[in-house]
Formats: structure tokens, sequence, C-alpha cells
């Protein structure tokens, strides 16, 4: 499960401070179909970054698999998204942005499909 709470996200630069994030509390479960719907800069982007590991809340935490993203090396945060989400951009020839929490996502296959070569390789026969 992918769980984020008490997310507050606060942009400050020069004279620029915007708070785009003000206490979200929100849960993902596995297989879950999730839509975020919002008007443009309402924060969206903002709140999937987050969530994916990508960025980092100036409070409260998201926890993936019951870690919480926050507590953990940059190295252990890139294993658990490489394990567990899967991110989709905001490209211009797609509609949407977004992520997937499966297990299954496209980093995962991949290191599969190795293994399974890896795997089919070491036990052909010899030539
Ligand atoms: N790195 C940043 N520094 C400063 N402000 C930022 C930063 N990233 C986003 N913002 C601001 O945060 C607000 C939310 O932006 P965000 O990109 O999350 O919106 P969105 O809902 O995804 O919009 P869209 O539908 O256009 O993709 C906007 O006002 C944006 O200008
Ligand atoms: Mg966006």
């Amino acid at each position: 499960m992918l769980r984020a709470t008490g997310l507050t996200k606060r942009f400050t630069e020069g004279r620029l401070d915007v708070t785009v994030l003000q206490g979200v509390d929100l849960q993902v479960h596995r297989g879950e179909t999730l839509a975020i719907v919002g008007t443009s800069g309402s924060g969206k982007s903002t709140l999937l970054h987050l969530m994916g590991g990508l960025d980092a809340p100036t409070s409260g935490k998201v926890e993936l698999k019951g870690e919480d993203l926050s507590s953990l090396s940059p190295a252990r945060q890139g294993e658990l998204r490489n394990q567990h989400l899967g991110f989709v951009y905001q490209f211009h020839h797609l509609p949407a942005s977004g992520f997937c929490l499966s297990d299954s996502p496209p980093a995962a296959r991949v290191q599969r499909a190795r293994q399974r070569r890896h795997a089919a390789v070491d036990s052909a026969p010899a030539a």
C-alpha cells in the first residue's frame, strides 16, 4: 500500500512562497485505479512526485509498503521505486501523467526477464 499522511509541500525561493499541498491524506491500494483531478496548477504533479519519492514533502510522510520514504537512503528509495512503482510522464502525446503501484511495474518486469534469460543460459546444455 502507498500511504500519504499530512502531506504538505511549500515552494520558497526568493520572494516566491507557495503552499501547494496542505495536509493531504491519501491511501492507494495495490491494483486500485485512482484519478486525481484538479485545475492546472492545483498540485497534481507535485502530489505524484511526492508519492513516488521523486521529491520530499515539507512536512508529512509517504509510506510505501510500510516504509517511510524520508527515512530511507536514496539508494533504498530507488530500489523501492524500481520494484514497486512505475511512472508515465506527461509528454505531449499522452493525455495525462500518473503512476501505478503494482507487483509488476516495468522495471521489475525487465529485471525478471533478465533473470529468466540468465537462468535459461545457465541451464542450457553445453554446446
Ligand atoms: N519546483 C517548483 N518551484 C516552485 N513552484 C512550483 C514548483 N513545482 C510546481 N510549482 C508550483 O506549484 C503549483 C502546482 O504545480 P503542479 O505542477 O503540481 O500542478 P498540476 O496540477 O500538475 O498542473 P497541470 O494540470 O498544469 O499539470 C503551481 O503553482 C506551480 O507553479
Ligand atoms: Mg501536472
